[in-house]
């Protein structure tokens, strides 16, 4: 009788165990959700005026009968898609709805430090914040996210970033132009848990993917070519996306912008914060999975080993023909850093930088308006990278290699495998603001929480001297 139910206990654990939490993995069911397009009313000055609330209280149905309590942007998980163009004066009006201080950062955005949405521009619940700037730079695929310092990882977790489009071209969003937001999460008794978020050497590791907030998810190809922009939101995991038919694909952009010309490629690597912009050919009524397959064997310590399927594409029986990928895809040529660069360097050890933790009063590093630098970062330990508020820069090397063809774009976060170091070009604007830093730091947002972050501040040439390396505290900017 005592044997009978402990084999019965065992049978029913082994059942766990297969399916997970209950649920079938992989099933592709559910069918993927493109983030509208934010909508926006044109103010009297002629700025685009967008409107984002950041919304507590969410119930998210990712497995069918059961509600996850999740916090969203204008909605219940995740948030709409901000597009605008080079030139455009954009106003983004930001209530903070949710029962904590939050912020609002505009990942890879060139703008005023006072508008970046770092931790200095701290929005208390009830508040609303306005960041205005002119957009100057290149199309590419940028984000937003919350930036509190020490709350980061529990903000984006729960459900806190969208995308931020600059430029438009022949591709359709939501019809060839496709965005994929990545992230993993752990799942308890079908519902997302966020438990391991502020704990652990590299905070949650989920054991299940979410693509635009979606579990499972298939789309319906219905075009001969897709662009695909990849966006890693993920709190620390490190993917390697391929197909699992091995097809080769091209990448047209990386982070900052589009590539000079296509990059040809089986797998990308993208890690937190990072995104890649991938061209996809299809054929009429095929299926392929999109996966995820680590390069080595798993090892301890490590955020880039693991497998996965992320998504299922399904092409219709007749595909609409699209025109082939230009040779020439128009994007900027590296500029080489100017003899005499100025070379600042970087250690990275397990949550700090150059054996610092973050200080909010402390600016670490004062950069003249329109620099161009050299930045080292040395990774003196396991798996980080390293992103940098303002700027796009370009990977000199890797460990004294170039990088990939498909990773020589303008780019504004490098992925640090452990024990590399990697030389950055990287060109600065010229908002000079003596008083509000920009930040640099780890994406992986446990370790950022942690405080492995440092602040800069860029400053009118040749008054770098008297820049004050204070801010008082409880200082709030913008
Ligand atoms: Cu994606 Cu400092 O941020
Ligand atoms: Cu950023
Ligand atoms: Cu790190």
């Amino acid at each position: 009788m005592k044997r009978r139910s402990v084999l019965s206990l065992a049978l029913f654990s082994g059942f766990l165990a297969a399916c997970g939490d209950g649920v079938p993995k992989s099933t592709f069911g559910n069918k993927l959700r493109i983030p509208p397009l934010a909508g926006y009313t044109v103010d009297p000055d002629g700025a685009k005026r967008f409107e984002l609330s950041l919304d507590a209280g969410g119930r998210t149905e990712f497995v069918p009968g059961r509600f996850s309590e999740t916090w969203g942007v204008n909605g219940s998980y995740l948030g709409p898609a901000v597009r605008a163009d080079r030139g455009d004066r954009v106003r983004m009006v930001v209530t903070n709805r949710l029962p904590e201080t939050s912020t609002l950062h505009w990942h890879g955005m060139r703008l005023p430090a006072r508008m970046d949405g770092g931790p200095h521009q701290m929005i208390d619940p009830g508040a609303t914040w306005t960041a205005e700037w002119t957009i100057d730079q290149p199309a590419m695929t940028g984000w937003f996210h919350p930036h509190l310092h020490e709350e980061t990882a529990m903000h984006v977790h729960r459900g806190l970033a969208g995308l931020f489009l600059i430029g438009r071209d022949s591709w359709r969003y939501g019809v060839d132009d496709i965005p994929l937001i990545i992230q993993d999460k752990v799942f308890d008794d079908g519902e997302m848990s966020t438990s391991g978020v502020d704990s652990g050497t590299f905070g949650l590791l989920g054991e299940t993917i979410l693509v635009n907030g979606v579990r499972d998810p298939y789309f319906e190809v219905t075009t001969t070519l897709v662009r695909f922009r990849l966006l890693n939101a993920s709190n620390a995991r490190v993917y390697r996306v391929g197909f699992a038919d091995g097809r080769a694909f091209d990448v047209i952009a990386g982070d900052a912008g589009l590539l000079e010309r296509p990059a040809r490629v089986d797998r990308v690597k993208i890690s937190p914060g990072e995104r890649v912009e991938i061209v996809v050919r299809f054929t009429p009524g095929e299926s392929v999975v999109m996966d995820s397959r680590g390069e080595t064997a798993r090892s301890a310590n490590d955020i880039e080993e693991d497998d996965f399927d992320l998504i299922k594409f399904v092409a219709a029986a007749r595909l609409g023909e699209s025109d082939d990928l230009p040779a020439s895809l128009g994007g900027v040529p590296a500029v080489p850093p100017p003899a005499g660069a100025r070379v600042r360097r970087f250690s990275l050890s397990g949550s700090e930088i150059n054996d610092r933790d973050m200080d909010m009063t402390r600016i670490d590093e004062v950069v003249p308006a329109g620099a161009h630098e050299i930045w080292e970062i040395d990774n003196t330990t396991y798996a980080h990278n390293f992103h940098i508020h303002e700027v796009s820069f370009r990977i000199l090397d890797i460990d004294g290699a170039p990088p990939p063809a498909y990773q020589a774009g303008p780019k504004d976060t490098v992925f640090l495998p452990k024990q590399a170091k990697a030389r950055l070009s990287v060109q600065f604007g010229a908002h000079a603001d003596p008083e509000s830093p920009y930040m640099y730091h780890c994406h992986i947002l446990r370790h950022e929480d942690k405080g492995m972050m440092g602040q800069f501040v860029i400053a009118s040439p040749g008054t770098e001297d008297l820049v004050p390396r204070r801010i008082p505290p409880g200082h709030r900017h913008g």
